[in-house]
């Protein structure tokens, strides 16, 4: 459903963009209309990232990203447009267009609330005389008061019904709460709380909802974790543990570890892309989830053999997504906590840095896998091998390894070193065959900074771009008799956004805004915005557009020739001469 444009008027009046940032981004240097501050969405030293209040938009001139509030928060929460609305409406107290009458949605918004209500009472008894146990645990763990805030981990107390009574007055039923699986029912009918005397950590998406809890005992005993159950807003093989925090670190890789006092470990150290997969192993729908906000997953599983044979599947897994995959070898220590607990975060740190790479890690994969007494198997294992090694760069870096696999093997070395080479060379034909197809395109010059949207006509997209400039300042431009189809634009993005802004004009729509954000992407988007920051030449609209007409249509003609079969070519070729003559 798209959301009208005075909802989405209302919400960033609402949500004003100073406001907003501030939250993320100190700005602290003032220049004309703009404000300043570092970039939260790249590493920089001085600031680039520039707030217009009045504009209400945001733009950095480091990495060209830029937009509205909503995209703002797009970016910043790593959310869809929905979600984004959903958050600052959530933000400014409004209400949904939508879930003012759908009955399942309202019992997701209820159960979500419950769940962070029960989140907030569990938090709160860590500052009790009850809670203390709980603080004594987290101290003898080394967890810091603020770590346990961070997580909003708390502590349910050691009753049967201490949260349920809580829950009750503050308006909710006990069925409810069953099926938020925060009680139970007994046999006699009655429900008794669910959780009762453990640490408990709050399962939080990365909308920010509290999902679920995980609660761990006190020291040692069975179960040594309960989990909620699966509930209309949980399912723990599509959520991971922490993600909500992991998503805004700028490390620009997610440390995939077991288990939670892992991750919470890890945060506390500085590690703030740490997370956690509930208890699973990773499952499909983790990885995808992960892929959404990194290419780079380095997995610290446990140091025993439930945690290699874990890190096995996640690297299958996690490869298919194209994401690369480190793994971490954890000597001395069971876990990652125990590591920082006995090493401390600089020797943590120097593991991630050195941490075993994809290949060498697969390549004893490889090994396990194949039983190398028997000749068949020996067989299979020399051609998965050596496939391996002849992905990597550096010739050296190939001769070790192929080296590696003969003596793994016991076959002489210059056989491997052969077949590794005799890969290696089809490897780069394949390569070159590319490369020289993206040669042959057109040179590139003031491109976007984003690899999806670079231009292939450069000429052409420089007018595009104008085009969308005028339009979105002199809107009634696009009234004007003759402007090009979308389809002439050479660049898809471009064409996308002048058809959404040509569509907008013509409902009497405004052409400038955040609810542009619902038809386009954040990285169009951002295109828009910076084509929007360009400078123009006021009162020469029309002449302009003129220019900008004429590149279009001929490039577009161009191009059409170019790819036109020879004999179309000479018929267009002929039929430019006629127009010619009658000009
Ligand atoms: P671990 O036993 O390794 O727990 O289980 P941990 O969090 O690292 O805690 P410590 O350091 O041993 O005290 C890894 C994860 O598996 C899930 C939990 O999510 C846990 O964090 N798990 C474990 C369960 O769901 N149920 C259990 O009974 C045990
Ligand atoms: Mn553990």
């Amino acid at each position: 459903m798209a959301f009208s444009e005075k909802f989405i008027d209302d919400l960033v009046a609402r949500n004003d963009i100073v406001d907003v940032v501030s939250g993320y981004v100190r700005l602290s240097k003032r220049s004309g209309a703009n404000q300043f501050g570092l970039c939260p969405f790249h590493s920089e030293k001085t600031p680039s990232f520039s707030v217009n209040q009045e504009k209400q938009i945001y733009h950095c001139f480091g990495c060209g990203k830029g937009g509205s509030v909503i995209n703002f928060i797009m970016e910043i929460e790593n959310l869809g447009y929905r979600d984004a609305v959903a958050f600052l409406a959530r933000r400014a107290g409004m209400t949904m267009p939508e879930e003012q009458n759908d009955a399942e949605s309202r019992k997701r918004v209820r159960m979500l609330a419950l769940n962070k209500d029960a989140a907030r009472f569990f938090y709160e008894q860590l500052a009790t005389p009850a809670g203390k146990r709980a603080g004594d645990y987290m101290a003898q763990r080394r967890i810091s008061p603020a770590t346990a805030r961070n997580f909003g981990i708390g502590y349910a107390p050691d009753s049967w019904d201490s949260l349920e009574k809580a829950m009750r007055q503050k308006g909710y039923t006990d069925f409810e709460l069953a099926d938020a699986g925060l009680v139970r029912r007994g046999k006699s009918g009655g429900f008794y709380d669910t959780f009762r005397n453990r640490l408990m950590f709050p399962v939080i998406d990365v909308r920010g909802n509290v999902i679920g809890f995980s609660g761990r005992i006190l020291g040692d005993g069975e179960p040594k974790y309960m989990n909620s159950p699966e509930t209309l807003v949980f399912n723990k093989s599509r959520n991971l543990f922490a993600l909500n925090l992991a998503k805004k670190s700028k490390s620009g890789y997610i440390i995939l570890s077991e288990g939670n006092i892992d991750v919470v470990s890890l945060h506390q150290a500085g590690f703030d892309s740490a997370v956690a997969s509930l208890g699973t192993s990773l499952t499909p729908e983790q990885a995808r989830l992960l892929s959404r906000y990194t290419n780079q997953v380095i997995i610290a599983y446990d140091n025993d053999g439930a945690g290699l044979k874990a890190s096995q599947r996640a690297i299958t897994i996690l490869e298919k997504l194209d994401v690369k995959v480190k793994v971490l070898r954890l000597t001395g220590a069971k876990d990652p906590d125990e590591f920082i607990k006995a090493k401390g975060p600089e020797a943590f740190r120097k593991l991630l840095e050195g941490s075993e790479n994809q290949v060498d890690y697969r390549l004893r994969g490889v090994t396990e896998k194949y039983d190398l007494s028997v000749d068949e198997q020996k067989v299979e294992f020399l051609k998965e091998a050596t496939e391996l090694v002849a992905r990597l760069p550096g010739l050296v870096e190939r001769q070790v390894y192929a080296m590696r696999v003969a003596s793994l093997a016991g076959v002489a070395e210059e056989l491997i070193t052969q077949e590794v080479e005799r890969r290696r060379k089809r490897l780069v034909n394949r390569a070159y065959r590319e490369e020289e197809r993206r040669q042959t395109q057109p040179e590139r010059q003031s491109q976007p900074p984003e690899k999806e949207l670079r231009y292939d006509d450069p000429v052409s997209a420089r007018a595009e771009e104008g085009m969308i400039r005028l339009l979105s300042l002199e809107p009634e431009l696009g009234a004007r008799p003759g402007l090009p189809e979308a389809e002439r634009f050479s660049s898809p993005a471009l064409a996308r956004i002048y058809g959404v802004l040509r569509g907008r004009i013509a409902r009497h729509e405004s052409v400038s805004g955040a609810s542009l954000g619902e038809e386009l992407s954040g990285a169009e988007m951002s295109l828009l915005v910076r084509i929007q920051q360009e400078p123009v030449d006021f009162g020469k609209g029309d002449r302009a557009l003129q220019d900008y007409i004429k590149i279009i249509q001929d490039r577009c003609q161009q191009r059409t020739e170019k790819d036109a079969p020879l004999d179309l070519r000479a018929l267009a070729e002929r039929q430019r001469e006629k127009g010619k003559r009658y000009e």
